[in-house]
């Protein structure tokens, strides 16, 4: 939501998608009450056909578009031996399948346009290795790969793809993990900053890639993480 919020701030119309309805419904309300032009659609990134069907009502509403973030993500944190395969395909295909589903839809409108912006969210887990997190850490490592490779298909086609690795951010996806004392004690050990990452921190990331300034950057890795890979 903090990317939503920042982008339509800064002037964009956004089209909010998740797979639960009353959350997109909640967030479309939020940012129409700060005076965007929001919409919403449910859509699994992991279903070609949802996701053909997003592209085609943000096209259908807005008459074109030119920045997707591929922000969806889940983690189950297991070892290769104790991760089962129900487990690897759903992060796989929602962490991973995903970003190549929504980049491989959205691409042929940014070439006909002759212009876009794609924005993949990954982690810090996929630039090192993270202990218990094994398919994370392979299906992370492979979108950051894989945004380097889209970069030089599409470079000539002025399109510029590039992917943020957050490091641990305050969300709902690490509640769990920082509603406990002593692993929130271990991450503000690790992370040289001494501080957890907010949202708005990894949203004005996405701001710099979606925006003209960043027009001679892609294939980067942007590493918002307090200094921890840089340890
Ligand atoms: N929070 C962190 O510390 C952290 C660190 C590194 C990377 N990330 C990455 O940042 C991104 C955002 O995560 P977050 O921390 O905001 O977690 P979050 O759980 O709050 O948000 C993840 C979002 O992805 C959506 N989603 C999950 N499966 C989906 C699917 N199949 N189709 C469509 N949407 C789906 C969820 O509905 C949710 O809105 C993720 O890609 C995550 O891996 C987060």
């Amino acid at each position: 939501m903090a990317i939503a919020t920042l982008f339509a701030k800064e002037g964009a119309k956004v089209c909010i998608s998740g797979r639960r309805q009353e959350i997109i419904e909640k967030a479309v309300v939020e940012l129409r009450q700060s005076g965007a032009d929001a919409m919403g659609v449910n859509c699994d990134v992991s279903e070609i056909e949802q996701v053909n069907g997003m592209v085609e009502k943000t096209i259908a509403q807005f008459g074109k578009l030119d920045i997707l973030v591929n922000n969806a993500g889940v983690y189950i944190g297991h070892d290769a031996v104790s991760a089962t395969e129900e487990e690897w395909d759903k992060v796989v295909s929602i962490d991973l399948k995903g970003v190549w589903l929504c980049s491989k839809t959205v691409l042929p409108h940014m070439i006909t346009q002759g212009k876009g912006k794609i924005i993949n969210v990954a982690s810090i887990a996929g630039l090192v290795g993270f202990a218990g997190s094994a398919f994370y850490c392979a299906a992370k490592g492979a979108v950051i790969n894989l945004t380097r490779e889209m970069a030089l298909d599409y470079a000539l086609k002025n399109i510029n793809i590039n992917v943020i690795a957050p490091g641990v951010i305050d969300t709902d996806m690490t509640k769990p993990f920082l509603e406990d004392e002593q692993a929130k004690k271990g991450f503000l050990a690790t992370t040289p900053l001494g501080k957890i990452g907010k949202p708005e921190d990894i949203g004005w990331g996405a701001v710099y890639l979606a925006s003209d300034e960043s027009d001679f950057v892609t294939g980067h890795t942007l590493v918002i993480d307090g200094g921890w890979v840089a340890k």
